[in-house]
Order: C-alpha cells, then structure tokens, then sequence
C-alpha cells in the first residue's frame, strides 16, 4: 500500500451524558461500598444515559465538537466510523445514524466491534485511508451506552462501567507531516469466555430463555481479565513505540483505557514511566470501553495537559481479547 499523505489530527471532541452515579448510589443498588470500589478500582462515579438517549446520541454531540475545533463542515466528511459494543441497533450500523443526525448526505459509514480496543483499531482504517489518498476527512469516535448491557444485580461487573463518546476528526496534513506515527493491534479469541455479552446474538438469539437467564448483560472474570490487561497493554504500548522509532522518554502522555487504577499502576511501573505523565479520569467516568481513550484525549487537549507537538500514547485492551495502541504527534 502506498503512502502517499500525511495525515493531522483536526479537532477532538466528547460528551459525557449529564445523569451521574455514584458509589453511594451502588451502595443502595447491590451490596458493595465506596470504600471496596474506590481501593479496588479507583471509580468513584459513573455517567449514566438516560432511557431515550442511544449510542449515537452520544456520538452525535461529541462530534459536533470535534468538527467545530476542527473547523471541518459536516459535509466534508468523507467516512464516519463508529467503535462501538453497544450500538443503536445490530443493523443500520451506529455511524450510519450518527450519518443521519449530522445531516451529511453522501460519504461512507460503518462500526467496528473490537471491545475497548476499537478506538485504537479505528485508527488504522482512517490513518490507512488518508495515507493512501481514498478519503481526505474522516470522523472517528468511540461511544458507548454501556448501562444499557450492566446487569444492575451483579456487584461484580456493575460498578465498573458508563457512558460517553469522544469523537476525531483527521484529515490529510498541509505539510505532509504525519500525526498518526504508528498503530499496533492484537487479538486472542480463546480468551472470548472472560468477557462477553453471551445472549442476543447468532449463538444464542434473544428469547424468554436468554433473558432469564440473564444472557443479554455484559459477564467478565474480573480477576483473569486483570492479569492479561496488564500484560498485553504494556506489550502494545510498546510495540508501537518500537514501529515509530520513538522512545518512551519522547512521550508527553500515556492515556491508557481506563478499567482499574490498579491495572494503570500496573502498566506505568512495568514500563519505567512516571505516574505524573499517565492520565487518569476513570475516577469520574469508570470503564466506558471503546470511549475511553478519546474521551482522555479530549480532555487532555482542552485542559492543557497536552500541547500541540506533544506525542500521546493511546493504549487499550478489551474483550475478545483485543488489545492495541496508538502513538499520535498532536
Ligand atoms: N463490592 C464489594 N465486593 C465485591 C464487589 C463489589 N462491587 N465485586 C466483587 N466483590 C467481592 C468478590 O465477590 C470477592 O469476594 P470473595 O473473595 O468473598 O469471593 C472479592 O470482592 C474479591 O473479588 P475479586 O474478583 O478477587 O476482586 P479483584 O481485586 O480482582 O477486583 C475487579 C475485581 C473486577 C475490580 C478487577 O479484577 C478488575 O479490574 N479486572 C479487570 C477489568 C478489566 O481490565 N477490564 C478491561 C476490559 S473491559
């Protein structure tokens, strides 16, 4: 495959639905305390999508931002892609009605479905697609409801996870700089039985049996999850050092995916890499899967954490397992 282009990180954006939840909330809810989800996850609050609001709701609004910073009309948006385990529905794909909702008449449009990890694995497809010269404006977000996949009764997975989206915009660079210096992605599917959605799908269609069975809720073996996480986030984060030629000194930020302030301590200390320099809001947001990584990002920009010229690792890890990491020159 030829590269023929650079490409530039536009704009960022996100949204956070108003509705919070606390750990004294989960407190009233299942049988749990503050003080075992704070020591154990670091979480102290999640945001919570109310019943209307839907996946691309979300990404809607966090787009609108990204383009207003990018300075980029919706129409000049070429391809949407959307990362997403909790889309509006199995089919139009969530990015067709993020499509709809941003009244863009004609341009490509579809989801992946990589867990948490989906926001680094759409990172390849828009960086591939401005290299090569298909597509010189491409809208990328990661956005989740994942409330709507909690199983509310189970304090082992409920406390973990909320809302959100965060959108990019890239586009192909003036001065043929490259803001997206590499992309690594991995993936093991014999480890599908630790984190998972069982119900709903071709395997077991959603019937009275799944539902009472409680199939259709997100499951996870949280402590085996917890020892690969950290792992396969610091092999990635790795690997894509060594594919840009950089060095782990050079990075400004790590923003890791934000599932347990364990597995990010985890993770800093296996790399040698100061705590002051990875990011953290899983105190506010809890594990919002594929958004997490571009909601860090946006917040980063906007609060001045991060400057233009700095380079940012993005990191991830989820179900499937797949895992992957991404190191951008803003
Ligand atoms: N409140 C109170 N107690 C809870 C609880 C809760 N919300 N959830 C679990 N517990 C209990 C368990 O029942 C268990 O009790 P037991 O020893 O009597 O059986 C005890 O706390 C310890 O459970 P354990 O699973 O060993 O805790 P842990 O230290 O591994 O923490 C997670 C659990 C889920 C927080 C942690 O394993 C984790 O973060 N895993 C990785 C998640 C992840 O990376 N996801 C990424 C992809 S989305």
């Amino acid at each position: 495959m030829t590269k023929q282009y650079g490409v530039s990180i536009l704009g960022t954006g996100s949204f956070l639905p108003p509705k919070v939840l606390t750990n004294a909330d989960l407190e009233k809810m299942v049988q749990t305390s503050d003080e075992w989800i704070t020591t154990r996850t670091g979480i102290k609050e999640r945001r919570i999508a109310d019943e209307k609001t839907a996946t691309s709701d979300l990404a809607i609004e966090a787009s609108k931002k990204a383009l207003e910073e990018a300075g980029v009309k919706a129409e000049e948006i070429e391809e949407i892609i959307v990362a997403t385990i909790t889309p509006d529905m199995f089919f139009p794909s969530t990015a067709c009605y993020v499509q709809k909702g941003l009244g863009i008449k004609s341009c490509a449009a579809f989801d992946i479905a990589a867990a948490c990890s989906g926001f680094i694995y759409g990172m390849s497809i828009a960086k591939t697609h401005i290299e090569t010269g298909l597509y010189k404006k491409v809208l990328l977000i990661g956005a989740e409801t994942l409330s709507k996949i909690t199983d509310w009764t189970d304090r082992n997975t409920c406390v973990l996870f909320g809302d959100g989206a965060g959108a990019m915009v890239l586009g192909r660079s003036e001065n043929g700089e490259n803001g997206v210096l590499s992309v690594f992605m991995g993936a093991d599917g014999n480890y599908d039985y630790l984190l998972n959605m069982p119900g709903g799908g071709s395997r077991n269609p959603c019937c009275q049996k799944t539902i009472d069975e409680r199939l259709n809720f997100l499951k996870m073996s949280g402590k085996e999850v917890f020892k690969v996480a950290v792992t396969k986030m610091v092999e990635a984060a790795e690997e894509a050092l060594r594919i840009s030629g950089k060095e782990l000194k050079d990075i400004a930020l790590v923003i890791p995916h934000q599932a347990n302030k364990r597995i990010i301590d985890a993770i800093a200390k296996k790399l040698d890499f100061p705590l002051e320099r990875v990011f953290v809001n899983l105190d506010k947001y809890g594990n919002v899967s594929a958004a997490t990584t571009i909601i860090g990002l946006d917040e980063a920009r906007k609060d001045g954490t991060v400057k233009k010229g700095d380079l940012v690792e993005l990191v991830a890890f989820g179900g499937g397992f797949t895992w992957g990491a991404t190191l951008i020159k803003l």
